[in-house]
């Protein structure tokens, strides 16, 4: 699927200007972006929902761009989906089958296999005021995944969802993708909805692209500050410092709480520098001192907030490595912290780019040893 030079305004505000995208055939592509960025006025665009004030949108190399939404070989599943209230899940789900004449039979075939998908068979005969929030919106999708589209259409689906059926649906749409191989353009606004599903992943923020890639890509190497902080959960550490060459490299004065020696040589100045809380490490006396705020515990690991001097810490420590001693500390008290050889990033303070990405704490010499 092609967008090109998307452009779209409600009154005289431009939403999307001079928009372009490839998306490719069959991929999983999730548009992520915060409240207010756009996503949904894309994907009404793309369906031919809402007038577009110029450019061209291409599904299977087809100029779709003046054709209605039926014509378009869409099926879309909406952020504020409708069922239709005097029919029953059923025949909400099977409608668009019946519209093209598929046999009762096939039809039934699909919409059972579709309702056994996403657990609503036992809600087949009912009428959708009989049912919950999150099992309308699974007719909502099982109403479009019935459809045998180009390209499926799906804006927040899920946002309904309690954390345990949101977490097993995610599951089940992967699935569904590599069953059906077709092109999914989903939106949402969870990072953690979007690693888990995309192939790429598309941050939009007001609008525009601030950076296309996998999940891996986008987490590894977030090319802007925006990314950085929206892309890791825990959202990573962005601090403000300057920086400063020293004899083997560079001096990070880390504003008003300390400094950290890293050895390659970055550009002098005031920038952001982003850390992911994982790389946050305990210590013992000779680390940083941080006064302890609070912990919150998953389980698995352990996320302390501390501050060192005015700045506020999130660390990420595996349960393994928490002393025994942490469910004691209280608010205010001491505790040391060290950062840990990781990716450290450096991003400018007006643009918001990257500036560079260095391996803290890995001296060259042993890089060229290996
Ligand atoms: N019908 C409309 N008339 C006027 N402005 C609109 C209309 N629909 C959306 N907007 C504005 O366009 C911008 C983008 O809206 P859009 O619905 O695309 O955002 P979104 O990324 O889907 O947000 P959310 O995550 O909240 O759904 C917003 O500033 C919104 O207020
Ligand atoms: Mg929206």
């Amino acid at each position: 699927m092609i967008i090109e030079n998307l452009t779209v305004r409600y009154g005289e505000k431009y939403i999307l200007r001079n928009f372009d995208l490839k998306i490719d055939d069959g991929e999983f592509f999730v548009i992520l972006g915060s409240s207010g960025s756009g996503k949904t006025t894309l994907l009404r665009s793309i369906a031919g929902l809402i007038p577009i004030e110029d450019g061209h949108i291409y599904i299977d190399t087809n100029d779709v761009t003046d054709l209605y939404p039926s014509d378009r070989n869409i099926a879309m599943v909406f952020q504020n989906f409708a069922l239709y209230p005097h029919m029953s899940v059923y025949n909400n789900i099977s409608l668009n089958l019946k519209i093209i004449h598929m046999p009762k039979d096939e039809i039934r075939k699909k919409v059972n296999e579709v309702a056994n998908v996403l657990h609503i068979t036992q809600h087949l005969n009912k009428y959708p005021k009989q049912l919950s929030g999150g099992e309308q919106q699974r007719v909502g999708i099982a109403r479009a995944m019935v459809r045998n589209p180009s390209v499926f259409l799906m804006d927040e689906p899920l946002s309904n969802l309690d954390a345990k059926l949101r977490r097993e649906m995610l599951g089940e749409l992967r699935s569904f993708h590599e069953k059906v191989k077709k092109t999914i353009i989903y939106v949402c606004h969870d990072q953690d909805e979007a690693m888990a599903l995309a192939d790429r992943i598309l941050v939009l923020n007001q609008g525009k692209i601030v950076q296309m890639g996998t999940p891996d890509e986008l987490y590894d190497h977030p090319a802007d500050i925006f990314v950085a902080g929206f892309i890791g959960n825990p959202p990573m550490n962005v601090l403000e410092c300057e920086a400063e060459r020293d004899v083997s490299g560079t001096r990070i004065n880390v504003m008003n709480s300390g400094y950290l020696h890293i050895d390659d040589e970055i550009p002098e100045g005031e920038m952001y520098m982003g850390l992911r809380p994982e790389i946050i490490g305990l210590a013992d006396r000779d680390g940083i001192p941080a006064s302890f705020d609070y912990f919150i515990n998953s389980g698995l690991d352990v996320e302390i907030h501390a501050k060192v001097g005015d700045v506020s810490i999130r660390a990420v420590i595996p349960k393994e490595e928490i002393p025994a001693n942490l469910r004691e500390l209280h608010n205010g008290e001491i505790m040391h912290l060290k950062v840990k050889p990781g990716a450290v990033y450096f991003y400018n303070k007006s643009s918001g780019l990257i500036v560079k990405e260095v391996e803290y704490g890995v001296s060259r010499k042993i890089k060229k040893a290996d």
